[in-house]
């Protein structure tokens, strides 16, 4: 097999994490909540768990956040390298991350897609998420980058 299974990462993972979400096109905040040191405060405080997957030659093709507040799980900032895309990746990492949470007790788990990104929504249905149409988020920032 060219995968290994789904394992956690740590703070000292984050240059290859930030390096996997730029290969991966995704919107992420590099100064704001996914600063370094943002993503070591995120991991001492114990609600996050990082999760990923590498080839058997230990390159990291896939990663996926699993936060909570107690209340409820998010599943965040999941991309694959688009040189592993299709090959049920992100289904592997999606299921790693609920199972994480639910071992924190959490029996809710959702994930907040951006308009027009149909590859993560196919995606989140494919394991299973159902849709709420016409829900409103808010968010209030302390800076815009945050
Ligand atoms: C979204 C993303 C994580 C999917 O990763 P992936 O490993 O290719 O996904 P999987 O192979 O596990 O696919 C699972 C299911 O998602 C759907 N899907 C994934 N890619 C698809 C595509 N290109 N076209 C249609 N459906 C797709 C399918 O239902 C697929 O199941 P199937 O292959 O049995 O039909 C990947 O495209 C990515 O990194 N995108 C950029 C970052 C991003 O947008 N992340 C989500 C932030 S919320």
């Amino acid at each position: 097999m060219r995968l290994k299974p789904p394992g956690r990462l740590t703070t000292s993972d984050y240059p290859r994490v930030m390096a996997l979400w730029q290969a991966a096109g995704l919107h992420i905040r590099p100064t704001g909540r996914d600063s370094q040191e943002a993503f070591a405060r995120q991991m001492a405080g114990g609600l996050q768990t990082v999760i990923g997957v590498e080839t058997t030659s230990g390159n990291l093709i896939g990663v996926v956040l699993a936060t909570h507040d107690g209340r409820k799980g998010w599943i965040n900032r999941l991309a694959v390298h688009p040189s592993w895309r299709r090959q049920g990746v992100a289904r592997l990492l999606i299921a790693a991350a609920e199972d994480a949470l639910r071992e924190q007790g959490i029996e809710v788990i959702a994930a907040l897609i951006e308009p027009g990104n149909t590859l993560s929504l196919a995606c989140f249905r494919n394991s299973g998420y159902e849709e709420y149409i016409g829900l409103h988020y808010v968010s209030k920032r302390s800076r815009a980058d945050s």
